[in-house]
């Protein structure tokens, strides 16, 4: 039988077609920007809300702005291959990649007045797959989300005297953050800080089962305790000397500790640290081996963003590490597009 020919299709209808794709495209452009919504939180304004008024960030991370890369190696020991089949906690000894900082949005800040201390790192599994992370200091972080981040930046920096006080009423878990920010003592090295993951990741072993963890590199170096005065007057950028100076005279190196959470504890928020006495494992010690200026140095063209996860690793329910993925990348497009700006070596 002759095929029945297929009935033209009407020029209006084909013109509705494409109209249809193309404001359906623009209303997911639209959408995805916010124009939509301009309530909605964005990447960009948390970015464009961490710079204040006073500093010029261009060319340099909108976070922990101030930094010193370094080069080494993550000794695995084995001891977190029970808990996940990531390459690179399997024995042996993997490439690091690693950038201590300082959590300030000025790359000029000096020393003694920035609070909260960080270390990107990177570590390399032999197929060349990558583990990123960022991790801080404090015990916990300030606040519960995302949207409580970008809000305690717009209040630190509003101009209204209660600004403060209302967030903290709304926010009461900052409490704790102050409370470790007034208390906590400096030390006059990254090598005797720890820093911990604080948003909880997923862990899946060779069997296919998942084990929530959170994970901190404890320093080996013992820990001197100095007041912020004591650390002004080492001097503006005493943490990078210092920590050039003493990887020259022998090595320096932490502890990657992995914490396994309990059945029922949340893994939704970073404000909540576990208890004590959740199980913690060995994996291994983190080596640095030379320490290589921020000017120039293979750091700055990394983005050490935590959801850049080997197999093995992914991300929990926690909001933080999705939505600090969309901001890291908003902050490495404009300082990557900002050369003329790009750390120089002062020191
Ligand atoms: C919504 C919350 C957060 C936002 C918006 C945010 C934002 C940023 C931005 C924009 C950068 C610079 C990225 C780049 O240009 O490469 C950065 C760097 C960094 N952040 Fe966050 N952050 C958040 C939460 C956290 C948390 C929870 C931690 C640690 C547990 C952390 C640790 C770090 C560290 C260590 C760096 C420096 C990494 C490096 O050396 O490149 N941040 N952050």
């Amino acid at each position: 039988m002759p095929e029945k020919p297929s009935s033209p299709r009407s020029p209006v209808l084909g013109a509705a077609i494409i109209a249809l794709v193309v404001i359906g495209g623009g209303a997911a452009f639209a959408y995805t920007g916010g124009w939509l919504s301009p309530g909605r939180l964005t990447p960009q304004k948390i970015v464009a809300a961490l710079t204040p008024p006073n500093v010029d960030p261009s060319g340099h991370r909108r976070n922990h702005a101030k930094g010193i890369c370094f080069t080494g190696r993550f000794e695995a020991n084995g001891g977190g291959a029970a808990l996940s089949k990531a390459a690179v906690l399997a024995s042996g000894t993997y490439p690091a990649l690693g950038r201590l900082n300082l959590g300030t949005p000025d790359p000029n800040a000096l020393d003694a007045t920035v609070r909260v201390r960080g270390l990107g790192l990177r570590l390399t599994a032999p197929s060349g797959e990558e583990w990123r992370m960022a991790m801080i200091d404090p015990p916990f972080f300030p606040v519960s989300t995302p949207q409580a981040f970008y809000d305690l930046l717009k209040a630190s920096g509003d101009k209204d005297p209660n600004a403060m006080a209302s967030f903290a009423a709304a926010h009461p878990e900052i409490a704790a953050f102050g409370g470790w920010a007034k208390s906590a003592p400096y030390t006059p090295s990254y090598a005797e800080n720890a820093f911990n993951s604080l948003n909880a990741f997923i862990f899946t072993d060779s069997k296919g089962g998942d084990h929530a963890v959170r994970w901190s590199f404890v320093p080996t170096a013992p820990v001197t305790a100095i007041s912020d005065e004591e650390l002004k007057g080492r001097g503006a950028d005493s943490l990078e000397k210092e920590i050039t100076d003493r990887v020259v005279a022998g090595p320096v190196s932490w502890k990657l500790m992995v914490t396994v959470a309990n059945a029922g504890d949340r893994t939704n928020d970073p404000s909540k640290p576990w208890p004590e006495d959740r199980q913690k494992i060995d994996a291994g010690t983190l080596v640095i081996e030379k320490i290589i200026p921020e000017a120039n140095g293979p750091c700055r063209d990394v983005n050490f963003d935590p959801t850049v996860l080997p197999a093995g690793v992914k991300v929990s329910d926690d909001p933080f590490p999705a939505a600090r993925s969309a901001a890291y990348a908003v902050s490495f497009d404009k300082r990557m597009g900002e050369s003329q700006s790009y750390p120089k070596e002062t020191k």
